[in-house]
């Protein structure tokens, strides 16, 4: 377990409104004086993020993106650069996550770009690793798992590592409502503290967060962050309903 107390993140994905955003993030700042040790992140649409980054300024909630682009700035059509996003105050951003590479056509290669530009920018990526149903009926998940991993950490063998978070996500667990169980989450979290310590060392591996996402709700979430190195969740559909997300970050802070 990492030091610091739990890591919660909301992915909204392609979720948001004026009007659900305040409602939603006006009943997370209501209890945000009692997230104790958990950290808080929601991670809106682009276009909501310079609201709700006003919106949650000075509390303990954190603001992330859904992806970040590798350049500064120039002809890429539809992205986002990591100093733009620095300007709403972001300090996370996902990268890698099952939907970008399966619906937009994204590489390990590109997510190792993204990761490292989100690293240089001094906002924290969570990488987002996971393999499918198949997968883990032919017993390769670990081998699935640490290839995705590793073509992203490898990637930055020149640079230096900075801070980063890791976000275990079996595509089969994801908006099915069939999360991992907690032991054989536990049992891939161990296996990536593993590959990181191996690339990284026992120092920067220790203090990685691994989150788990894929169906994560108010039922299982303590079972889940009992276990030894599952050091917070990534959220989806349950980040959209304040009761639910609330209790999530509850479970984490105890
Ligand atoms: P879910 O999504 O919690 O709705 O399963 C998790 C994710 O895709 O990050």
């Amino acid at each position: 377990m990492v030091s610091g107390g739990k890591l919660v993140v909301g992915n909204w994905k392609m979720n948001s409104s004026p009007a659900a955003d305040g409602a939603l993030v006006g009943q997370l700042l209501r209890s945000a004086g009692s997230f104790g040790a958990a950290s808080a992140v929601v991670c809106p649409p682009f276009i909501a993020i310079p609201a709700v980054a006003e919106m949650v300024a000075g509390s303990p909630i954190a603001v992330g993106a859904q992806n970040v682009h590798w350049e500064e700035k120039g002809a890429f059509t539809g992205e986002i650069s990591p100093s733009m996003l620095r300007n709403y105050s972001v300090t996370y951003a996902i990268v890698g996550h099952s939907e970008r590479r399966a619906l937009f056509g994204e590489t390990d290669a590109a997510v190792a770009r993204r990761f490292w530009a989100a690293v240089g920018a001094s906002i924290v990526p969570i990488l987002c690793v996971g393999e499918s149903g198949e997968e883990r009926n032919l017993g390769v998940q670990n081998a699935i798992v640490e290839s995705q991993l590793r073509a992203v950490l490898r990637a930055g063998e020149a640079g230096s590592p900075g801070k980063f978070a890791v976000a275990y996500e079996p595509i089969w667990a994801i908006g099915t409502g069939k999360s991992a169980s907690a032991a054989d989450a536990q049992a891939m979290h161990r296996h990536l503290r593993s590959v990181v310590e191996d690339v990284f060392g026992e120092g920067i591996a220790k203090r990685t967060p691994l989150l788990y996402g894929g169906s994560v709700s108010r039922h299982g979430a303590a079972d889940l962050f009992a276990e030894k190195d599952i050091d917070g969740a990534l959220v989806g559909g349950a980040s959209l309903v304040a009761g639910e997300f609330l209790a999530i970050i509850s479970a984490a802070a105890n």
